[in-house]
């Protein structure tokens, strides 16, 4: 009986770490073991990676509970004839967050984890100048953020047929913009009812939470034909069609 016991939980524990590897292998939905992940970023796993970018107590007080600081940054922003939805806005939440770390100017945390004003060097973050990832301040060669998504606003000349956003059924005071098949993908961001803002996060999901054909990584970076945490496939340009309906 207790042979048959031991077999047992032997065989639950071998398919429990079974099921985890494969989960991360594979690229499931997560923030372990992406770029995102203090632990890929140092190679040191016993990092909390939440605390790289949120804090449960004590953080900077911008959405959603932030915890990573930096002097403020002045940012040159696209601008176009045609771009009818320009505010010649700054970036502001959640894209300002991004940047924070995708800028490459020095940012550290405001809350470290552990007691009191301990600080760990581990957490303090630049991004290194020769990663393909570091966008800089000059985002003048980067797709438009941080402006009301508003499709009326795209006039005759241009015509992209951008969709009309739609309220989220379970979160009815976020606005959503539709995907293929009419799936809500593409998030707008800001406060209240009128929730329409366009940033970084409508294309991406930082926590990368799709899973779709040709994602994958190795030693942390991605490999294959698709660049991770994208709201979804980019493959034949679907995702940019989602939007631009009548480009395609
Ligand atoms: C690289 C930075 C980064 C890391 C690391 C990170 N987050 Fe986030 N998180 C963000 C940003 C930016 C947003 C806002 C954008 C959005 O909603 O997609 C966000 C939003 C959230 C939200 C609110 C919206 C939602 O998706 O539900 C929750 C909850 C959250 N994060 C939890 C976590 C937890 C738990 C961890 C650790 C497992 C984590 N995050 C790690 C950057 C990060
Ligand atoms: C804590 C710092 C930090 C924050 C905050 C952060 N990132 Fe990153 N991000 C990184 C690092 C580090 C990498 C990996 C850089 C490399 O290897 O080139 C990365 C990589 C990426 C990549 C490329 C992933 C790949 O390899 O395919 C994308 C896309 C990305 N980030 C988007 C975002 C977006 C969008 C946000 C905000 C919603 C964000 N990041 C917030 C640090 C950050
Ligand atoms: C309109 C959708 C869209 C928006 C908005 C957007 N991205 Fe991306 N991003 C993409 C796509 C698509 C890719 C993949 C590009 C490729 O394959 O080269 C990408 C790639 C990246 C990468 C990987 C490096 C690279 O250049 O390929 C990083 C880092 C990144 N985005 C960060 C950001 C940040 C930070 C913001 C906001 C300042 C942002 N993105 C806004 C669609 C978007
Ligand atoms: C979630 C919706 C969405 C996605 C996905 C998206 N875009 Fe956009 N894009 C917009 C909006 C909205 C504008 C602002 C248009 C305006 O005001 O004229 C814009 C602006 C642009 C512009 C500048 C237009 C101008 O008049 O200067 C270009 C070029 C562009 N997008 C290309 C792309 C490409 C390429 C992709 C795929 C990698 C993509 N977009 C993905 C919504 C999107």
């Amino acid at each position: 009986m207790k042979k048959v016991l031991l077999l047992a939980v032997a065989l639950m524990l071998i398919f429990s770490v079974a099921t985890l590897l494969w989960a991360r292998e594979s690229g499931q939905p997560g923030i372990a073991g992406t770029p995102h992940d203090v632990g890929v970023m140092t190679g040191d796993d016993t990092l909390e990676p939440c605390a790289m970018c949120h804090s449960p107590h004590s953080g900077t007080g911008d959405y959603p509970i932030w915890n990573r600081d930096q002097a403020a940054q002045t940012y040159t922003l696209y601008d176009s004839p045609s771009y009818d939805m320009n505010e010649n806005k700054q970036p502001q939440a959640p894209s300002s967050l991004c940047l924070v770390c995708h800028n490459g100017v020095f940012s550290s945390l405001v809350n470290y984890p552990g007691p009191g004003s301990h600080t760990n060097e581990n957490y303090d973050y630049e991004m290194n100048p020769t990663f393909w990832a570091m966008l800089g301040t000059d985002l003048t060669n980067d797709h438009p953020i941080s402006f009301t998504y508003d499709p009326t606003k795209d006039n005759n000349q241009d015509n992209n047929g951008f969709p009309p956003p739609q309220p989220c059924p379970t979160a009815p005071w976020r606005l959503w913009i539709p995907g293929d098949q009419g799936l809500l993908t593409y998030p707008l961001y800001g406060t209240g009812a009128t929730a329409d803002q366009f940033e970084c996060a409508t294309c991406h999901s930082v926590h990368d939470t799709i899973a779709y054909i040709g994602k994958q990584m190795t030693g942390g970076k991605s490999v294959g034909t698709q660049v991770f945490f994208l709201r979804s496939s980019n493959a034949g340009s679907d995702m940019c069609n989602d939007c631009h309906v009548n480009r395609w």
